[in-house]
C-alpha cells in the first residue's frame, strides 16, 4: 500500500472517539505509521485521556505527530473520526450481547460528531460493528459510503494468517476474504482464495501438497473464534483490530482506491437495509462496493442468512 506523502499528511487530523485499549492502540500505530499530523483523543473519563495523551506524546517525539485530548469540536474538518467508545465482551459473551448499552452510547455520540464534522468519513469499531454501523448512518444521516465498519477486515487478516501457517507461505501472498457479520454468522469465501494467483486446489496440485479439507475448515474455526480465544485469555483484543483500523484509514487518507473487506450499509443476499461485510474499494470519498463477489450458490446462501442474522438484532432495537 502506498505510503502517504509528507505534503497530505501535513493537513490530517484524525480524531478516535473512545480512549480504551483499542482507541489507544490505534492512536498509537497510526503515530508509528506517521498517517495523520494532529490525533484527537475524545473520552468522557478526561483524566484518562490525558493520562494516555501524556504516554503518547512522548512516542510522538519520535514521530512528528501531535496528539492531544479533545472534544467533540475537535471533529471539525477531520479526515475520519474513529469510533472505539462501548463496553468490550467479557469471557464467554458474543458481540450481539453487547448491543443495547452500544446502540445507546452511539445516540449520544454520532449526532455529536456531525454536527461538528458533516464531511467527515466514519470509521466504526464498536461492538457489534455491523449494527452499529447501520445506526450510525442513520444517527448521522451520512451517505451510505462516508460509514464504515472495521467488520471482516480483521476475519480476513486473521484467516489469512492462519492460511498462511497452514500453507507455509506468507500471509501477504494469500489472498482470501471472510465476508458477512464480524462475529459468529461470518462465511469464508472458499471459491475465491488464493495462492500465487491460483486457487486453493489448483495451487496444492502445483505445489504438491495435499487439499486438506478439514484442516481448511479448522482454519476457518480457528478465525471465528480467535477473538474469544484472545479474550479468554487477556480479556480484550486490541493490537489486531488497532492495525486493522489503521489499514483502512490509510487508503481514506491517501486516496489509494486499496480493496478492503469492510462494513457497509447495502443489500446482501436479498435482504435490504443492513451492514455487513463485503469487499469495497476505499478512497478519501469513502467505501464503494464497485465489483460484486462471484460467490459460489452456498455462499450466496451463507451470506443471506448472515445478513438475516443481523437484520434479526437491528429489529429488536427498534422494539
Ligand atoms: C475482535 O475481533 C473483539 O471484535 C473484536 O478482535
Amino acid at each position: 500500500m502506498p505510503q502517504p506523502n509528507a505534503a497530505n499528511v501535513n493537513s490530517i487530523k484524525i480524531v478516535i472517539v473512545g480512549a480504551g485499549s483499542v482507541g489507544v492502540t490505534t492512536a498509537y500505530a497510526l503515530l508509528l505509521d506517521g498517517l495523520a499530523a494532529d490525533i484527537v483523543l475524545i473520552d468522557i473519563d478526561q483524566n484518562r485521556a490525558l493520562g494516555e495523551v501524556m504516554d503518547l506524546s512522548h512516542a510522538a517525539h519520535f514521530a512528528q505527530a501531535r496528539v492531544r485530548v479533545g472534544d467533540y469540536e475537535d471533529c471539525a474538518a477531520a479526515a475520519a473520526v474513529v469510533i472505539t467508545a462501548g463496553v468490550n465482551q467479557k469471557p464467554g459473551q458474543t458481540r450481539l450481547d453487547l448491543v443495547k448499552t452500544n446502540y445507546a452510547l452511539f445516540r449520544d455520540v454520532v449526532p455529536r460528531i456531525a454536527r461538528h464534522a458533516p464531511d467527515t468519513i466514519l470509521v466504526v469499531a464498536t461492538n457489534p460493528v455491523d449494527v452499529l454501523t447501520h445506526a450510525a448512518h442513520h444517527l448521522s444521516g451520512f451517505p451510505l459510503e462516508r460509514v464504515i465498519g472495521s467488520g471482516t477486515a480483521m476475519d480476513s487478516t486473521r484467516f489469512r494468517h492462519e492460511l498462511g501457517k497452514h500453507f507455509g507461505v506468507n500471509p501477504r501472498n494469500v489472498h482470501a476474504v471472510i465476508v458477512g457479520e464480524h462475529g459468529d454468522s461470518q462465511l469464508p469465501v472458499w471459491s475465491l482464495a488464493s495462492i500465487s494467483g491460483m486457487r486453493l486446489a489448483d495451487y496444492c496440485k502445483a505445489a504438491g501438497v495435499a487439499y486438506d479439507e478439514a484442516a481448511l475448515e479448522a482454519c476457518a474455526r480457528r478465525t471465528k473464534e480467535a477473538a474469544y480465544e484472545i479474550i479468554r485469555r487477556k480479556g480484550k483484543t486490541n493490537y489486531g483490530v488497532a492495525s486493522v483500523l489503521v489499514s483502512i484509514l490509510q487508503p481514506i487518507v491517501t486516496d489509494s482506491d486499496a480493496i478492503v473487506t469492510v462494513s457497509r450499509v447495502g443489500t446482501y443476499g436479498g435482504v435490504e437495509n443492513v451492514a455487513l461485510s463485503m469487499p469495497c474499494k476505499l478512497n478519501r470519498h469513502g467505501a464503494y462496493q464497485d465489483v460484486p463477489l462471484l460467490l459460489s450458490e452456498s455462499e450466496q446462501e451463507a451470506l443471506r442468512q448472515s445478513a438475516l442474522s443481523i437484520k434479526g438484532v437491528l429489529s429488536s432495537l427498534e422494539d
